[in-house]
């Protein structure tokens, strides 16, 4: 039986790249197949870098609403906060025991914060992987919708469950693949002429679900370009291929072929094409942000939605804790 799982870590507001890459791919898995689906924030993973009480109680209640607003329904999918199940920890730590600290000093995204943040390489850090793969296999789940930058926690997840199966003799745990609905994995470029959109780069460069039309304009308008084509058919910089890129991802083909067009004979001028780009990313996120306001102030429905989503994320990660407790004799 297919299962899926994934989860997407507090650390502020989604943005386009997100929503694109992630979120929407959340949403179809939902809607488009009938398996049972987990949806969850992913709490404990963000206090590898410490966050304030409030910020992290925000940022938690923010991804919250933004799942609800991009369309995950509380009906479909089991939606929850990681840190109101338990389980979780409890069978991370039964498999701390099964993760080797070699193989987890040779996680990417380790060696990736080892030198980015020297002043704090935690043991939640090292064993990050570890959680993640609890987190997936917690609900025995088989696909895991994620980004690319994901694929090698993934295949940690697979060690570690085939690791327990081979040491307790027992076909438990399914092997859980990354996946994505589209024919390939999206990146979404950034404003600022260089690499994906992301919360970590400027502020500038990246389109967040809640910026209102007038920002979302500006930001747009204020995109980085070159002077234009000066003869015809001209290979495009990265800064023009990326906005090509953000103009596919919203316009009708019609469109994006008059824009082709017009840098090939180079008659293009960059501030249609960024107007054309504002205002088809406005009509897609125009009705999440909407949304994004009116659950903003339902903190009753929220309540009931987390409250509802541990309840029945919690029945199977006990069933699972259970029988993993059962297979490895704590009795
Ligand atoms: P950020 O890089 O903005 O901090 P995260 O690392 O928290 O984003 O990523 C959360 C999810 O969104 C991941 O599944 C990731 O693959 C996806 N994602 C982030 N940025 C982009 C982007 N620019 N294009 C496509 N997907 C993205
Ligand atoms: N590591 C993921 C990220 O940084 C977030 C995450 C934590 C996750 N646990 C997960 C994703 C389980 C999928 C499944 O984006």
């Amino acid at each position: 039986m297919e299962i899926v799982v994934s989860g997407v870590r507090p650390t502020g507001n989604q943005h386009f790249g997100n929503y694109m890459g992630a979120i929407r791919n959340f949403v179809k898995f939902q809607d488009e197949f009938d398996i049972p689906c987990y949806f969850f924030v992913a709490d404990y993973h963000s206090l590898t870098t410490h966050p304030k009480p409030e910020d992290l109680q925000n940022n938690v209640r923010q991804i919250l609403i933004e799942y609800l607003a991009c369309g995950l329904d509380p009906k479909k999918s089991n939606i929850y906060i990681q840190s109101h199940v338990p389980e979780i920890p409890e069978l991370y730590l039964i498999f701390n025991m099964l993760a080797y600290k070699g193989e987890l000093e040779r996680s990417v995204t380790f060696k990736d914060k080892v030198r980015s943040q020297p002043e704090n390489i935690n043991a939640g850090l090292l064993t990050y992987p570890v959680l993640m793969a609890v987190d997936i296999i917690v609900h025995k789940a088989t696909q895991v919708p994620v980004g690319k930058d994901q694929e090698q926690h993934l295949e940690m997840t697979r060690t570690f469950a085939r690791r327990f199966n081979n040491a307790y003799k027992v076909e438990y745990f399914p092997e859980p693949q990354p996946v994505s609905l589209g024919d390939k994995l999206v990146k979404v470029p950034g404003l600022d002429g260089k690499g994906k959109m992301s919360k970590s780069e400027s502020e500038n460069s990246a389109i967040f679900l809640v910026d209102d039309e007038k920002k979302l304009r500006k930001k747009v308008m204020r995109a980085v370009t070159d002077a234009g084509p000066k003869e015809k058919n001209q290979a495009m910089p990265e800064e023009i291929q990326n906005l090509f890129q953000l103009l596919e991802l919203v316009a009708d083909g019609e469109t994006i072929q008059q824009f082709k067009s017009a840098y090939a004979d180079c008659t293009i001028r960059y501030g249609d094409l960024k107007g054309a780009i504002a205002e088809n990313m406005e009509k897609t996120i125009k009705p999440i942000r909407e949304r994004i306001h009116e659950l903003e102030a339902d903190d009753k429905l929220l309540k009931e939605i987390m409250h509802e989503g541990a309840t029945s994320a919690r029945k199977s990660a006990s069933a699972t804790l259970k029988d993993v407790k059962e297979i490895i004799g704590l009795r």
